[in-house]
């Protein structure tokens, strides 16, 4: 099959769908690769590149996979093939017209914009490679306006302050932001309604300011979802008191599917510093902040500049290329099971299912919901099971019953038994104690963690049994061979889990 790469047309697209190095990767997969004449120009990547890379230099009509950044023109797509494959970001969750004039077409449509944000579609995740780009690109553009140093220093001149920056919303694009704005030196703080983000915050160099908020839970989804009254008041006094200390703000507050959290009001931006700056990040979904404007540059009266730039990726166009065309490559990885150049739509794929929007002319937009579980929520059936549990919960009296009961047959055991299992007995009584309290207060996104340790104690379990193996007692041999299996099974089955969760996480 032939791979087209299409020259963007929409006005301030600097990036390309394809690198030379990207290339390589496509003709590896069995794919021709043609690339339409100038469209790397604007990435810094010539047709000699894309030539030298193994790419022929034309038209893509004769392209059966058609990449993209952005939706093509009316114009491109009348001139693609029938059947064609067209793979680029097209905003289909808001772009209706789109959606029904790619379904009047013979053709299939994916939308890179529309990858569903599991593990294990993270590598060909655009969305959070370009806010990842986005957000270091904002510390940029906010250092360039910044009259001062990031950094503090003494000098011989005087003692310069660190620059104090505050990051609304801790996500991808603000976990970069954060990152980068620490590492020029500056003093990062940062916001998000997601209790978990906390450490990530720390890790990067961050103080993670809490709003105190009893509604917080870890999210099941790896989004925020919208907050009560009793949080945004509270959320209003720390802005308050934030924005008279910050010198430069960065906001990339989102809740999927609504339109931007108002977070820093008129007055906040009243009550700046001249020379502040404040970096929109979400101004093209209606803004964070008062008095943004999508795509400008704005001062206002008290000299703080506001910045709307919604192309931030396309400013670093040859890095936004070359990771996009990464995620274009593995995505037709995943499309390319043979690796013999023939692209496979496969929708037992709920990744694939997730980014189609249209299928040999047939509509098929939206998708089914996926559960997309950072930890995973309950399914319909589970919460079937656990909600007559919830609602009748056993009462006080009941369960102390239950424990007096398991308390006295284990006394009963202990007081019938011979006087040298009776010190067993006991240890065994407080393990069962202990390890009902210990375990029901550790958090159940830690229990994965726990099993680790409780395997390091299931093999002491081993060495005590097979001590015992050879001591010549039928009895005592039996129950030693059964403490080995189980002990093993709880050691390698524990490792072979633990393996597959790290594994979910690790890039192949
Ligand atoms: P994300 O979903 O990974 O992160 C958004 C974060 O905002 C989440 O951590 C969420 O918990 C947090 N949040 C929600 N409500 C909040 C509140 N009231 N206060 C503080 N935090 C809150 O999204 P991502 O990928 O990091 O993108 C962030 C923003 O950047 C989006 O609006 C996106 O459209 C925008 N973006 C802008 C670009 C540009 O060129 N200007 C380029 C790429 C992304």
């Amino acid at each position: 099959m032939i791979v087209g790469v299409l020259r963007e047309v929409g006005p301030g697209e600097t990036r390309v769908a394809a690198t030379p190095a990207t290339v390589g990767q496509l003709m590896k997969l069995g794919y021709d690769v043609v690339v339409e004449p100038g469209a790397g120009e604007l990435s810094t990547f010539s047709d000699v590149a894309y030539a030298d890379a193994g790419a022929s230099i034309g038209p893509v009509a004769e392209a059966d996979v058609v990449l993209g950044v952005n939706a093509p023109s009316a114009e491109q797509l009348g001139a693609l093939k029938s059947g064609v494959t067209l793979i680029s970001t097209l905003n289909a969750r808001f772009d209706e017209s789109l959606v029904q004039d790619l379904s009047q077409r013979p053709l299939t449509a994916l939308s890179m914009d529309a990858v569903p944000r599991i593990s294990r579609a993270q590598s060909l995740d655009v969305l959070s490679s370009m806010a990842n780009i986005a957000g270091y690109r904002a510390v940029v553009e906010a250092a360039h306006e910044f009259g001062r140093f990031f950094t503090g220093q003494v000098t011989a001149a005087g003692k310069v302050p660190p620059a104090r920056v505050l990051i609304v919303g801790a996500g991808v694009a603000g976990l970069s932001a954060i990152g980068t704005a620490g590492s020029m030196g500056a003093v990062v703080r940062a916001t998000d309604p997601r209790p978990e983000v906390a450490d990530q915050v720390a890790s990067l160099g961050g103080e993670y300011l809490a709003i105190e908020n009893p509604e917080a839970e870890v999210s099941a989804t790896g989004y925020a979802k919208e907050m009560g009254d009793d949080y945004k008041a509270r959320e209003v006094q720390l802005y308050t008191a934030q924005s008279r200390e910050a010198d430069i703000i960065i906001t990339t507050a989102l809740i999927p599917g609504r339109p931007a959290p108002r977070i820093i009001t008129a007055e906040m931006v009243a009550s700046m510093k001249p020379g502040s700056v404040i970096v929109d990040m979400a101004a093209a979904n209606g803004g964070n902040v008062e008095g943004t404007v999508a795509g400008e540059r704005v001062v206002t009266d008290n000299g703080v500049t506001i910045l709307g730039y919604t192309d931030l990726p396309g400013r670093l166009p040859a890095q936004a290329s070359q990771l996009y065309g990464q995620n274009l490559v593995n995505l037709l990885k995943l499309m390319t099971p043979g690796k013999d150049g023939q692209l496979v739509v496969d929708f037992d794929d709920v990744v694939i299912r997730s980014m189609t929007v249209v299928k040999d002319g047939e509509c098929t937009w939206p998708p089914p919901p996926v559960q997309v579980s950072a930890a995973p929520a309950p399914s319909a059936a589970a919460a079937e099971v656990t909600a007559p549990v919830a609602k009748e919960p056993m009462s006080q009296g009941k369960r102390i019953g239950v424990v007096a009961a398991a308390a006295a047959v284990l006394f009963a055991l202990i007081a019938a038994a011979p006087a040298a299992l009776q010190g067993h007995l006991i240890v065994f009584a407080l393990a069962i104690v202990v390890g009902f309290y210990v375990i029901g207060h550790v958090h159940h996104a830690l229990h994965t963690p726990l099993m680790s340790v409780t395997n390091a104690i299931s093999s002491i379990i081993i060495v005590g049994a097979l001590l015992q193996v050879g001591v010549g007692k039928p009895i005592v041999t039996t129950l030693a061979l059964a403490a080995i299996l189980l002990a093993s099974i709880n050691i390698f089955g524990g490792f072979a889990v633990t393996r597959r969760m790290l594994a979910m996480f690790s890039r192949s």
